[in-house]
Parts: C-alpha cells; sequence; structure tokens
C-alpha cells in the first residue's frame, strides 16, 4: 500500500519507518525542510533506539522516503497526520493550529476518495471539523476521516508500533475500515487486535487512556509520600498491589511526578474538553494538580539530605530528559526540579546520555558534564533523576571520592539501601527506607563558603 505521514516528528517518523517495514510504501512529509534534508542525509533528528538502522534500511530497499513537498499525495492509499498538538499557550487547550493548518495545506493534492487519518493525539470532535474543512476545500470529494490515535512509548517506540496492544480505528464507514485493516494487517496476522469503533470513541479512547496512566502514577506517588512517613517500602507495596491482576504491575514506579510530550498535556487538555462540555472530571483534575506540585517539591528532598541548606552548594543532576532512552526534554521533572534547585542557591552539574543539547534551552544555567563521574566532581549531592540503564551500576567507591560528601538522592529507586550503607553513602529514594548516616561522621573533602539558611526560610522563598 502506498502510505503517506504528514509530519516526521516522535510520532510520525516511528510510525512511518515501522509502516515501511512492514512494506508498505511510504513518503514521510516536513514542512522543516532543514529535518528532511537531513533525514535524506540518513540522520535521524531524534533519539529512539533501534530507528537509525530501521529507517536506514529501509531506505535503501526503497520503501520509505522523505519530502517536504506534499504533491504527491495524491497517490496515497492512506494519508495519515501526526503533526504536534502541544499545549495552547495561555490556556492549556490543544493546540490544533497545526492540524488544521496540515488539512488546509493537504486538501487541494489529495485524491478525491482519500482516507485522511488521525494520528496525533486530538480532542473529541477534531475529525468532524477536520471533515468540515476537506468539504469546504473540496465540495465535489468524497474523503473519509479516521481517527487512529497512536499509543507508542518512545525509548521503546519501534518495539510499541510493532506489538502494540490494541490497534483503535474511528470510522463508521466500511471502505475506511477496510483500508485501515490493509495499512495494519502486518500486526492483524501477528495477533494485535484491532477495535473499530465510531471516530468521537477512538479520540475519548486516547485521552481516557492517557489520563487513567497519569492517575496511576500519581496514586502511587502519594502512597510513596505515606510509605516515607510510616516506615514502608512503596517498591514492596506496589509488588503487592501488582500481582493483583485487577490492577497490573506497569505503570506503578514511584518518581519525581510524570512528564513529556504526552501526558501532561494530554490530562490538561481533556481537562479543558470536560470543561467545555460540561462534565467534571475531578479525579484527572487533582491528578494534574498534584503532579505539578510534585515535580518542585522534589528539590525538598536534596535539601533534606544536605541537612536543611543547598545555598552554595553543588548538585549534580543525573538523567535530563523525562525517562530513559530518548532525547525529549519537553515538560521533563528535571526542569522544575533543576529551576528550584538554582533558586534555592544551588550550582547544578549535569549529564545526560542523550538530552544535553536539547536540554541547554530550558535549562541554560547547568554546567554540562560529559558522564556522571565528570558531573559528580566537587558535588555536595547526586541527584539520580532519570533511570538510564548507565546510572544503574556506578562505580560507588569512584563517585564517593570524587564529591565533597557522600549523598545520593535516588528519585527513580533504582539503588538499595543496603548498598548504599556498604558503600558509605547518605541515600534519599521516594517512598523507601533511606540509608541515614550523619555528614558529620565523615571530614567533607572540601566545603564551599555559603550561608547556612533555615530549610523553611528557603523553602518559603522558593517552592
Ligand atoms: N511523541 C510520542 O511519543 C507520541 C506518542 C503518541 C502520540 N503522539 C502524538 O503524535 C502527535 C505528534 O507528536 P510528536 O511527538 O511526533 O511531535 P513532533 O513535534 O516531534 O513532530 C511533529 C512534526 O510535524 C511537523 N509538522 C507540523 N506542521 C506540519 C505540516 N503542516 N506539514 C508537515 N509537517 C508538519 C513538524 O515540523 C514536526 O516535525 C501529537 O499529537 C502527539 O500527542 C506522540
Amino acid at each position: 500500500m502506498r502510505v503517506t505521514m504528514i509530519g516526521a516528528g516522535y510520532d510520525g517518523l516511528v510510525s512511518g519507518a515501522c509502516f515501511a517495514d512492514f512494506g508498505h510504501d511510504v513518503t514521510c512529509i516536513d514542512k522543516d525542510a532543514g529535518r528532511i534534508a537531513a533525514l535524506r542525509r540518513g540522520e535521524i533528528p531524534i533519539f529512539e533506539p533501534g530507528l537509525v538502522d530501521l529507517v536506514a534500511t529501509n531506505i535503501q530497499q526503497g520503501r520509505l522516503e522523505f519530502s517536504a513537498d506534499a504533491s504527491g499525495i495524491g497517490d496515497a492509499d492512506a494519508v495519515l497526520i501526526a503533526v504536534g498538538t502541544p499545549s495552547r499557550r495561555g490556556d492549556g487547550h490543544a493546540d490544533l493550529s497545526y492540524i488544521y493548518g496540515a488539512v488546509r495545506e493537504i486538501a487541494p493534492l489529495l485524491s478525491p476518495t482519500a482516507i485522511v487519518v488521525t494520528k496525533s493525539t486530538v480532542p473529541v470532535g477534531t475529525g468532524d471539523e477536520i471533515e468540515r474543512i476537506l468539504r469546504e476545500e473540496r465540495p465535489d470529494a468524497e474523503m473519509q476521516v479516521v481517527s487512529n490515535p497512536e499509543f507508542l512509548r518512545e525509548g521503546a517506540a519501534i518495539y510499541d508500533f510493532k506489538h502494540p496492544d490494541r490497534i483503535v480505528v474511528g470510522s463508521d464507514d466500511a471502505r475506511a475500515r477496510a483500508v485501515l485493516a490493509e495499512v495494519y494487517r502486518p500486526l492483524y496476522l501477528n495477533a494485535a487486535p484491532i477495535l473499530y469503533v465510531n471516530r468521537r470513541t477512538a479520540e475519548v479512547i486516547k485521552y481516557a487512556a492517557n489520563a487513567f496512566l497519569a492517575t496511576k502514577i500519581t496514586f502511587i506517588n502519594e502512597i510513596a509520600d505515606l510509605c516515607e512517613r510510616v516506615g514502608a517500602d512503596v517498591q514492596d507495596v506496589a509488588r503487592g498491589m501488582g500481582f493483583d491482576n485487577r490492577i497490573g504491575a506497569k505503570f506503578l514506579h514511584a518518581g519525581p511526578g510524570f512528564g513529556g510530550s504526552c501526558l501532561p498535556k494530554d490530562t490538561t487538555a481533556l481537562l479543558k474538553t470536560a470543561h467545555d462540555h460540561g462534565a467534571q472530571l475531578r479525579i484527572v483534575e487533582t491528578v494534574a494538580a498534584v503532579n505539578e506540585r510534585r515535580k518542585r517539591a522534589m528539590a525538598r528532598k536534596v535539601v533534606a539530605a544536605l541537612d536543611g541548606s543547598i545555598r552554595g552548594k553543588t548538585v549534580a543532576v543525573l538523567g535530563l530528559s523525562f525517562k530513559p532512552n530518548t532525547d525529549d526534554m519537553r515538560d521533563s521533572p528535571s526542569i522544575p526540579l533543576i529551576t528550584a534547585l538554582h533558586d534555592l542557591g544551588a550550582t547544578v552539574r549535569g549529564y545526560d546520555p542523550a538530552a544535553m543539547e536539547q536540554a541547554k534551552p530550558y535549562l541554560p544555567d547547568v554546567i554540562y558534564c560529559g558522564s556522571a563521574y565528570e558531573a559528580a566532581e566537587g558535588a555536595d549531592a547526586v541527584v539520580i533523576a532519570t533511570e538510564w540503564e548507565q546510572f544503574r551500576a556506578l562505580d560507588l567507591d569512584r563517585l564517593r571520592c570524587l564529591m565533597v560528601q557522600p549523598v545520593i538522592v535516588d528519585l527513580r529507586n533504582i539503588y538499595r539501601a543496603d548498598e548504599m550503607k556498604r558503600a558509605n553513602f547518605r541515600y534519599l529514594t521516594v517512598g523507601r527506607p533511606a540509608a541515614e548516616r550523619s555528614l558529620e561522621t565523615v571530614a567533607p573533602r572540601r566545603r564551599k563558603a555559603g550561608g547556612a539558611k533555615s530549610m523553611t526560610a528557603e523553602l518559603a522563598e522558593a517552592l
């Protein structure tokens, strides 16, 4: 089949490359000519494991091409739109200007019987508006507009695309359903269930799924707060809950709050949609508010780990992207964390295996380092903000020798308290018993001058 993807970002590029890998002829179109030129040179503008090879193989085998020009889309069996739908500045609604802009651009170029598929995450009713625009621009045509939301996770995007839990096709039209069945046929043969629903239902499914995942994360984060106060271990609690099939083990990892390019903007957009339609989603409202407060409040853990003051101290933050295996910095929890550390008077040294260039515009005052160890040099505390594999087995002796004092704040719970105790670290986690040790017992290698403001005063000032 001939598939055209409009938008070659995280979603469009991965989906396009995977469709090509299934054997379809795919053209990815992006209005960013620089991005297209880079892709044609074999340079992949995003970090996603396996994507470089997947794109190269499919270009080489003649099934994948890139263009900044949409004039050839009249031949496509399906045109999928995967442009961005970020939060609209000022009110938090999904910004649909890229979607409607793309639809108006392609409308005159589409075949009169085109199947136009929305892969972007869009609020309920967006498909109706796309259909209205197409009718307005092409009154003679018989096009179909389908909702086909994407559920892939950055960092595991290729695997997720090829092994989806389900494929959702939102359309009542038999011809459109048949085309989508053919587009996804390779997955259907792998027994991936295809759920045919009406278009509005498909649009709601995507937001409901993301809001539910956000709720699960936020729930376990609040349970972690309780665990810290009562001496319980949130990881064991999560395990004890997760074995229950009605609950499931996934998305029960306590941490610094959810971030990334999807969950924050999608929960906010869902709330706006609900509000517009006079429905109240109180649970989602609370989830969004609790999560927002949590991200910045993580700095409080660092303050506590350093006996109440971080002014004049140096904190090394390991991991800047919102999760491992991606360079995506959109709404990363490291941003409010590091901003709060700066507000409290700390110097921040940072390292991320993939996201440092992307981090710089968001976090210009960080001292960027070439490795976790370089970041730890002269630090009063190391904060693990993202659980990249390479942070899971750090040489703790080497780390301790580099630091001013042996303090680790593990916001992803990737170490065990007993190993940290053995390695002589003060170790704070999220929702697990800490490995306590007095910092007075070790003569600090070097302490910087700095005011010793009380923790309460500093927090009142900055958090
Ligand atoms: N990133 C993810 O993991 C993910 C997962 C599931 C769903 N989604 C959804 O997919 C959509 C895209 O997200 P993304 O992360 O890929 O965004 P992105 O910003 O990485 O990519 C969007 C691309 O669309 C291009 N574009 C914008 N207008 C265009 C136009 N008129 N014509 C051609 N190209 C145009 C941009 O230049 C950009 O390259 C969003 O709705 C998002 O919510 C994303």
